[in-house]
């Protein structure tokens, strides 16, 4: 279910880092870009799923947990690295969980905000996942 990229890295002690990736690392192309900040130890967030987007989390900064649930079973990742993010594909009701204050939460998502693609309610999820909505042709 979940998919964790390793960024390409430059730099040393002494100097500090500089990380990056491009979009096709990801596997699709980049129209927005938000990020979370802010965000007080053990809040909890997202408790959403997508129809059709794609989005790609990273955590510059601090200690976040990520829950993805596909319906069937749920998997847990810890973003508290740098140097890695974690995609999340369409058709994955996922929570978040700050594990630390202020931890950044980047996202790179492969549309415009759009409130429609969300499935903000949990039994309208799992009635997406038994229709087939997801399976691939
Ligand atoms: P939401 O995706 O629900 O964030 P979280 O799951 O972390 O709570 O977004 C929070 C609010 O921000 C919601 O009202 C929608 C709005 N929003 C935008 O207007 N544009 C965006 O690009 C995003 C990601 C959210």
């Amino acid at each position: 279910m979940s998919k964790i990229i390793q960024f390409s890295t430059k730099g040393a002690l002494d100097i500090g880092y500089l990380s990056f990736f491009q979009d096709k690392e990801i596997g699709f192309e980049i129209k927005r870009i938000y990020y979370i900040y802010g965000v007080p130890k053990d809040a909890k967030r997202g408790f959403h799923a997508h129809k059709k987007l794609q989005q790609f989390a990273w955590c510059p900064d601090g200690d976040i947990t990520i829950i993805l649930d596909d319906g069937n079973s749920k998997e847990s990742i810890r973003l508290n690295d740098s140097s890695c993010g974690l995609i999340i594909k369409k058709g994955l009701w996922h929570e978040m969980i700050w594990n630390k204050d202020n931890s950044v939460l980047c996202v790179a998502a492969s549309d415009y905000y759009d409130e429609n693609d969300y499935i903000r309610n949990y039994e309208e999820f799992l009635h997406y996942v038994k229709e087939g909505y997801w399976n691939e042709a």
